[in-house]
């Protein structure tokens, strides 16, 4: 079925869309764009060692003793904040410098802000990267940025909400693509979030009121942050690069006001069994469930639309982390519905269980999608194709590999951790039983980075010694037709 007939999306054209008045150069400032994936990927490797030493820590291999300043626990620290704010934020930034002018027929609302939240964020994650290793960090998880730099994040994501809905409120698209919906509540969310996360339980309440808090605070960095975007991403770039809408467009309309609805209900499921009251758990286990449903719009219509088109995983690299991504988040959500019920829960709390639930999220799904978008938009940033197809190769199986058996291993551990402890073996003996399982999720990390090492060498090398021009035929088309073009009509 054609992009222009499809009964449900009524697009009637092409979900690049976007004023075609504007040439690209003008309309996107791609300068920014490669700025903010090039610092993802500094602090992304910077976070992967951190992760690879702490996982030493774990097999009793810490190679920096009694060196306070790179002591494990702040190490862990940084990784994960690294993770989020680094690497996932900063490369949602260069997304969206990208996606929302094209989306609105708008350029960001100033070049000179663009460069400013820039500066700002890495000097933020410059100054929390230091503030961790100075033991400086605030006792909330994820949020362990120091509270002196709390404040500078709040401004940031305000200015962030400046720059993005300027073009937003002066589009004169009829309709707004369903990734302006996502990206214009991620917006609101992400200040909301990170100040009920960062200073309520910091100043105003404490004890058993601040961990539904905390709960809800990791919870909605991943659902009303990390989500909305990915989502949004996801479903910008899929249908460009299969040159053909997505296959409902209605039922991504449904999956964002059921996200909106339930998401930001579900914190304390990361406290099932605690002293929080019961009430309060069974309503986080109902909205879970909701969720699900809501998940799975995501996942049919990505693969209805991949499964409708005729573009090729096996040749098209960049649709190839975007399949692998959706499948790991089917999976993802197949493990929630399980780890949701607290029968389940007596056996995988504190387990690696969660630790591998997280990493096939965060890296599996999000990540996965961030690297399908840099292999889509890097010959289109430096204007010159790929350097090797090989290296793109070796990143991709690399990295999916890697992360597949580190999932395996560290769910296999989690569940044999959780079937001791409930038998009441002694937690020493329980750490020895682990010691084999972590030795192998080192290794998974070694190839996780050799990945990395071929992506990066081969971004490199595509700017600076690629041969082939790039000729652009997915954007430039529709811009050089120099008439409005409609997004994503419902
Ligand atoms: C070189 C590859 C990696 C290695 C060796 C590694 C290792 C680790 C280790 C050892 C932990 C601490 C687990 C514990 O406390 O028991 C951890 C936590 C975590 N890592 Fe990684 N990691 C890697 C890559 C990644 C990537 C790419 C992401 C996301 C994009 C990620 C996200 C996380 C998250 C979210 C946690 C917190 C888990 C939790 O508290 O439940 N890691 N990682």
């Amino acid at each position: 079925m054609s992009a222009e007939n499809h009964p449900d999306s009524g697009q009637t054209a092409n979900p690049q869309g976007g004023a075609a008045t504007t040439l690209t150069g003008a309309l996107v400032n791609e300068s920014l764009v490669k700025w903010h994936i090039i610092a993802a990927l500094f602090w992304f490797g910077i976070a992967l060692f951190a992760g690879l030493f702490y996982s030493m820590q774990l097999i009793k291999h810490w190679p920096l003793p009694l060196i306070p300043v790179l002591s494990p626990g702040r190490i862990r620290m940084i990784h994960t904040n690294l993770i989020a704010f680094g690497f996932l934020t900063n490369a949602f930034f260069g997304m969206l410098c990208w996606t929302v002018p094209r989306l609105t027929g708008k350029k960001i609302a100033s070049n000179f802000l663009g460069y400013a939240i820039f500066g700002a964020w890495n000097l933020i994650i410059l100054l929390t990267y230091i503030g961790l290793h100075m033991g400086e960090a605030q006792a909330v998880e994820w949020g362990e940025t120091p509270v002196w730099v709390d404040p500078l994040v709040v401004v940031g994501a305000v200015l962030v909400a400046i720059q993005f809905y300027t073009p937003i409120i002066r589009t004169t698209e009829r309709a707004m693509y369903v990734s302006l919906w996502y990206f214009s509540a991620a917006f609101v969310w992400l200040g909301l979030t990170y100040i009920m996360g960062n200073f309520f339980p910091q100043y105003l309440v404490a004890g058993n009121a601040a961990g539904p808090l905390l709960g809800l605070y990791i919870h909605d960095l991943v659902g009303l942050w990390v989500t909305p975007m990915g989502w949004g991403m996801m479903y910008f770039f899929v249908p460009i690069i299969m040159k053909r809408p997505i296959w409902s467009h209605a039922l991504s309309l449904v999956g964002f006001w059921g996200l909106a609805f339930f998401y930001p209900l579900q914190g304390v499921h990361h406290f099932l069994g605690s002293p929080i009251p019961m009430f309060a758990q069974y309503s986080a286990v109902v909205s879970t469930i909701a969720i699900e449903i809501v998940v799975t719009t995501v996942i049919i219509n990505f693969f209805t639309t991949w499964k409708n088109g005729n573009t090729s995983i096996g040749n098209n690299i960049a649709l190839r982390w975007f399949w692998l991504g959706a499948f790991n988040y089917a999976l993802t959500c197949f493990q929630c519905s399980l780890q949701v019920t607290l029968t389940f829960q007596q056996v995988i709390h504190f387990t690696d269980w969660v630790v591998g639930h997280a990493h096939l999220v965060m890296f599996g799904v999000f990540s996965f999608w961030i690297f399908g978008m840099i292999d889509h938009l890097w010959p289109k940033l430096t204007g010159r194709e790929w350097y090797s197809r090989a290296l793109r190769e070796w990143h991709f199986w690399l990295m999916g590999m890697g992360l597949a058996v580190m999932f395996l291993t560290l769910t296999a551990a989690g569940m044999i951790d959780g079937f001791m402890a409930l038998n009441l073996v002694p937690r020493e003996t329980i750490l020895n039983a682990m010691q084999p399982f972590w030795f192998v999720r080192t290794f998974t990390g070694v190839a996780i980075i050799a990945g990395f090492l071929c992506q990066t060498a081969n971004m490199y090398l595509t700017a600076r010694a690629g041969r082939v021009t790039h000729i652009d035929t997915d954007y430039a088309p529709y811009e050089e037709l120099e008439q409005e073009t409609t997004v994503g009509t419902v």
